[in-house]
């Protein structure tokens, strides 16, 4: 988070408090998530994209009651991709027409569920879902407004399990071959439906803009033809989410205002060639809003040095409120940040407290020689796709997230406890 830095007994401090009372107070592992970091980058990306696009923020990087009251103020809209994070969303107050449901396998219920409360867009996955929604619709006699969601075949550069606009994979239908032409034919027979819209996401942790310049320029392809078979301009278009962060000092991202101008840039340029008047545009930021804004606090608890190897640090958490290491091979940076040090920096693996050897939270990390049990270790930028994907493995009780702003922490996700645990356990 931006507003590290140490004190005279250097330890770090997080908008003026200290870790080590932030450790006494909210125990470890803690998530520590900075509001004013939060709210300045929603500000980014509204200023960025201006009045007429929307910033639907992507619910499942992280979601909580606290962070829809932030970005219902901030006057962004929300993307959510399951009825609990619906639930979330209407229950913190979110304008049901701000927000979006996703997914490519909604249930009847999420369904239901939306159309009720008034969403302002589902954005559909399959054909099935087409019809679904339409009779979903019409049963409760309104017109729900929709997006199509299109795979345009940019192969992203990141991690397989986190690309998802090349054609041979679950979400979308894809601009080649007609599958999503034909969806829109059959969209537009529905009298359930308003079709409002395509929409794109082609991927999570990208960091240049022609990815998003290509989805882009495909999807006003699609409009194109649209207007051509059918004599309707379709008001807007969604180019999802995907901005990547900076792990480790290696990674550059881009900022909101770069990716806003390519893309708007694109699509005007498109539009004018192709006759279309320039439709309302919207994208789905997660990780680039929430992802620098916290940091994770651990204790250190054991040290084992292997010779000609590395030294093995384990902390008290690990995979089960950070998977991304295991899963996706992601790279973090740690920091010693209880005291400083002017030991030699060894080279060291962050590895968590469960029962397997893929347990792993920094993979490579130098530390100081002297890393010892008892001192607290941060790792930074794990606002998302942590505690959201955090999981119960081994019984591991989720950690708390704690909201630092102005000089006070307040816990807004409190930390799981055995008996949360073993109410759900009625056997
Ligand atoms: N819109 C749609 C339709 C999405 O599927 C996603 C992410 C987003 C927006 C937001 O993407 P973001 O801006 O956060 O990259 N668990 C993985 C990431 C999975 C992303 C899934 N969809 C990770 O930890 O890297």
């Amino acid at each position: 988070s931006r507003t590290v830095s140490r004190n005279e007994d250097g330890v770090a401090t997080v908008g003026g408090l200290d870790v080590k009372r932030l450790a006494e107070e909210f125990g470890t592992p803690a998530y520590f998530l900075d509001e004013d970091d939060f709210r300045a980058r929603c500000r980014a990306w509204r200023e960025a994209f201006g009045p007429d696009a929307d910033v639907f923020y992507a619910g499942k990087a992280f979601l909580s009651r606290a962070v829809v009251r932030w970005l219902t103020e901030e006057g962004l809209n929300l993307d959510v991709c399951s009825a609990g994070e619906l639930a979330t969303a209407l229950d913190a107050g979110m304008p049901a027409e701000r927000i979006a449901l996703h997914g490519n396998n909604k249930s009847a219920e999420e369904i239901s569920r939306a159309v009720e409360a008034g969403v302002g867009r589902i954005v559909v996955d399959s054909f099935q879902e087409i019809v679904r929604v339409a009779h979903t619709a019409q049963r409760a006699g309104k017109r729900q407004r929709v997006q199509i969601r299109v795979t345009v075949g940019v192969e992203a550069h990141t991690h397989e399990f986190i690309a998802t606009a090349h054609e041979d994979q679950k979400f979308g239908l894809p601009l080649a071959g007609g599958q999503a032409a034909e969806a829109v034919r059959r969209a537009l027979k529905l009298d359930g439906l308003e079709l409002i819209g395509i929409h794109s996401h082609i991927g999570s942790q990208i960091f240049d803009t022609s990815g998003f310049e290509v989805a882009a320029h495909r999807v006003v392809g699609l409009l194109r033809e649209i207007r051509d078979e059918h004599g309707v301009e379709l008001p807007e278009i969604d180019l999802g989410g995907g901005l990547g962060i900076a792990y480790t000092p290696d990674d550059d991202p881009r900022e909101p205002q770069e990716i806003a101008t390519a893309l708007r840039a694109i699509v005007e340029r498109e539009c004018a060639a192709a006759g279309l008047a320039v439709p309302r545009l919207s994208v789905e930021p997660g990780r680039a809003i929430v992802g620098p804004t916290a940091f994770t606090l651990y204790e250190v608890g054991t040290v084992k040095e292997l010779p000609g190897l590395r030294t093995y640090v384990s902390v008290d958490g690990g995979m089960s409120d950070n998977i991304r290491t295991a899963l996706y091979d992601a790279d973090y940076s740690v920091a010693l940040v209880s005291r400083t040090s002017t030991a030699d920096p060894m080279l060291s693996r962050v590895v968590g407290k469960h029962c397997e050897s893929g347990d792993i939270v920094v993979r490579d990390a130098f530390l100081p020689a002297d890393v010892a049990p008892g001192d607290l270790l941060a790792v930074p930028a794990t606002g998302a796709y942590c505690r959201s994907m955090a999981s119960n493995y081994n019984h591991a009780l989720r950690p708390p997230v704690v909201v630092v702003k102005d000089g006070t922490a307040r816990v807004i996700v409190r930390r799981e406890t055995e008996e949360d645990l073993l109410r759900l356990d009625v056997g």
